[in-house]
């Protein structure tokens, strides 16, 4: 029954949290390969990680509020930092003034307040001498060290299962392992890119299904399989039936901490892009990068607990939702769950909205925000509309109907102010 991933279809909204030694440094997660910086000097970092306000509890608590419903977080990301206690490795967080296995903290909280598990493991190292240099290597143009280390990625795949054993053995149950990437495709002057073969990905995928056979994979193992993982962009449709997908966004255009970077979505467009992956089908996966110190940040927790609150009063029109199968409005979008339709309003109209296909078909409308009734008018109560001006409460007259009201659809008589912020939820009960 958990081949289904039932958590993954209906929980629609997940937490991506990049967190590692550039995080300090503050301008990107891949600062080290963007400067050029090697890995000796970036080793500096270490010496200054200490996360001393980070709350597991805090940010599980928040997640929680917010909305989300899984958690990913990068265990070890394309630096080689590990946020666990390996034994493969020096390069981890138990080897730095915060002396804890602050995986496990984050793994335990978030899985009291209920949400969903996800690991981000990377497939580049740009810390380890196994790892052999290519055009995303922060030594690329270095061409001493390039000589003196030729790389052993034999080496470097054993590690890598090693890790990868340690990560689905020590912290439970996971509920999804999220690789990360593939570039086989690309070719510099001197290296080419890495991808299956470099990795064994069937071996990792192999050894991930061994150890934890419930478990969801992402895409990025470059197998053509997994999870589809689009980031930062919308698309324009969704996927084949069947297949899984998530749309992973940042808030500002980076992952990592970037503390001068303040190109922060609105609470809106994060609004209106969760509605608009989950009515393709799609999961929403948003983004924070917490500081050094360990804090989300006021700009983050504020626009992520914006969200929540929209999700307070929405979310019955997006988790557990699918597509569905009738033509939506302009600047509209429409999820569905049993007899319930849920109609999206991007941008508000005034006063009526038009739905087609939808003729004779609804049963009752109302906005989710507060349960209260929608009128409409259809082929089935065009005998009620208003004929003068005997009933002022009904906005909509004879004018509007003979004007628009084609009988297949029905249409929406809505008040001229917009009712809910963001974007406005009219739920349809279907007959
Ligand atoms: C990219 C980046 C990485 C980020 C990831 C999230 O592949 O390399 O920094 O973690 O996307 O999707």
């Amino acid at each position: 029954m958990e081949e289904t991933f039932q958590w993954f279809r209906t929980g629609k909204y997940g937490l991506f949290i990049h967190f590692g030694l550039y995080s300090i440094a503050a301008r990107h997660e891949w600062v080290q390969t963007l400067e050029e910086i090697s890995p000796k000097d970036y080793e500096k970092y270490m010496d200054y990680f200490n996360p001393d306000l980070l709350r597991p509890k805090e940010w599980a608590r928040q997640a929680k509020s917010a909305g989300f419903r899984y958690v990913i977080i990068t265990a070890r990301h394309h630096e080689g930092f590990s946020l666990w206690d390996s034994e493969y490795s020096d390069f981890t967080i138990a080897h730095t003034a915060y002396g804890k296995d602050l995986l496990k903290e984050l793994v335990d909280a978030f899985r009291e307040e209920g949400l969903g598990i996800g690991l981000y493991y990377s497939l580049l190292d740009w810390h380890r001498e196994d790892f052999t240099v290519d055009g995303f290597h922060p030594m690329r143009n270095d061409e001493t060290y390039c000589k003196e280390h030729p790389g052993d990625m034999e080496s470097y795949r054993q590690f890598m299962k090693n890790q990868i054993r340690e990560l689905l053995t020590k912290y439970g149950k996971i509920d999804y392992f999220w690789f990360d990437f593939s570039y086989e495709g690309r070719k510099w002057k001197n290296s080419v890119g890495k991808g299956p073969k470099d990795w064994d990905s069937e071996g990792l995928e192999a050894l991930v299904h061994e150890l934890q056979p419930h478990i969801l994979l992402n895409d990025r193992l470059g197998l053509g399989r997994g999870v589809q993982t689009p980031e930062q962009f919308a698309r324009s449709q969704g996927a084949e039936e069947g297949q899984l997908w998530e749309t992973v966004q940042t808030l500002n255009n980076s992952w990592g901490y970037d503390r001068d970077n303040h190109n922060y979505k609105t609470p809106e467009m994060v609004v209106k892009q969760l509605v608009d992956t989950v009515s393709k089908g799609g999961n929403f996966v948003m983004n924070v990068g917490p500081n050094a110190r360990g804090e989300w940040g006021e700009e983050a927790t504020e626009i992520l607990s914006q969200v929540g609150e929209w999700l307070q009063k929405n979310g019955d029109s997006i988790y557990g939702t699918t597509p569905a199968p009738y033509t939506c409005p302009v600047d509209c979008r429409y999820t569905k769950k049993g007899k319930k339709l849920y109609l999206h309003v991007m941008s508000w109209p005034f006063r009526t909205l038009l739905l087609p296909e939808l003729g004779g078909k609804v049963a009752f409308a109302r906005l989710l925000a507060d349960g209260s009734e929608i009128r409409f008018v259809d082929t089935k109560n065009l005998p009620d509309r208003r004929l003068d001006n005997d009933n002022l409460y009904q906005e909509v007259t004879t004018a509007h109907i003979d004007e628009s009201l084609d009988p297949s659809m029905v249409m929406l008589n809505l008040p001229v102010k917009e009712p809910d912020k963001f974007v406005t939820v009219i739920e349809l009960t279907l007959k």
